[in-house]
């Protein structure tokens, strides 16, 4: 950070991330919302490198396309397995990023047979603090069970259920509708053991049929087609920053 000199002024740098107009990011700065490297910004003229400087408004990170970071949502189909390459032949990853010129990583994995939201990001800090139980970032799943849900059984997996490999819980479950004999459930839990929701539903009696990761984090699948990828917007990388403490 520097007053003269080297550098890219910072309301120029805030505006070709998106936070708004250049006007609008000079009032940001005035209001002192902006902070680089750890310190509030008070002077207007005050430069940056927008490659590496650490920029937040009002507490959440700003992603510069000058960063070369890249940030992805895609809808995995049903099938692929969550790997840039795999031994057996099965379709991967890399189909959905092969015109990327960025070596990209998978946040974490979904079962083949799993749909749904999977993050994709060439920033390892971030992609090792949103795999990390510790950090405790939620993940929503929806899945189709066999009905009908016994009313007990949200309070169980709350509560926790012993598995192989130890207890496991959720942080929320929840029907969300009911057709004869199935049902579409809903669960939030912030753990990322190997087929965990499949063998916790199990557990208390409802196997999956079908899986679909709904969210990461602050990251919503929304109306995203299976096979496709977005780029997240400032304000999802932001919040995922946020959630892991960056
Ligand atoms: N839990 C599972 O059982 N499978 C997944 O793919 C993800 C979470």
């Amino acid at each position: 950070m520097s007053d003269a000199g080297d550098g890219v002024r910072l309301q120029k740098v805030l505006a070709a991330a998106g936070v708004g107009s250049r006007r609008a990011c000079e009032e940001l700065i005035a209001a002192g919302r902006v902070e680089v490297d750890g310190e509030t910004v008070h002077v207007m003229g005050t430069r940056v490198d927008p490659a590496r400087s650490v920029i937040k408004v009002d507490g959440l990170r700003v992603t510069t396309a000058e960063s070369g970071r890249v940030y992805l949502a895609l809808n995995k189909p049903r099938g692929v397995v969550s790997a840039m390459s795999d031994p057996h032949g099965r379709p991967t990853l890399a189909e959905y990023v092969q015109d990327r010129e960025e070596r990209l990583f998978h946040v974490g994995r979904l079962d083949a047979d799993t749909e749904g939201l999977l993050l994709l990001t060439n920033d390892g800090e971030l992609a090792h603090r949103l795999t990390h139980p510790s950090y405790g970032v939620s993940k929503t799943y929806v899945a189709e069970v066999p009905g009908p849900v016994r009313p007990d059984v949200g309070r169980r997996l709350r509560a926790g259920v012993e598995l192989d490999d130890g207890e496991a819980s959720v942080d929320s479950f929840r029907v969300r509708e009911r057709f004869g004999s199935r049902a579409m459930v809903e669960v939030v839990l912030h753990e990322g053991r190997k087929h965990i929701v499949r063998r916790l539903l199990e557990a208390v009696g409802h196997p999956v049929r079908r899986l679909v990761r709904t969210h990461v984090g602050p990251v919503a699948l929304g109306e995203l087609p299976p096979g496709q990828t977005r780029e997240l917007t400032l304000q999802e990388t932001g919040r995922l920053y946020h959630d892991v403490g960056l």
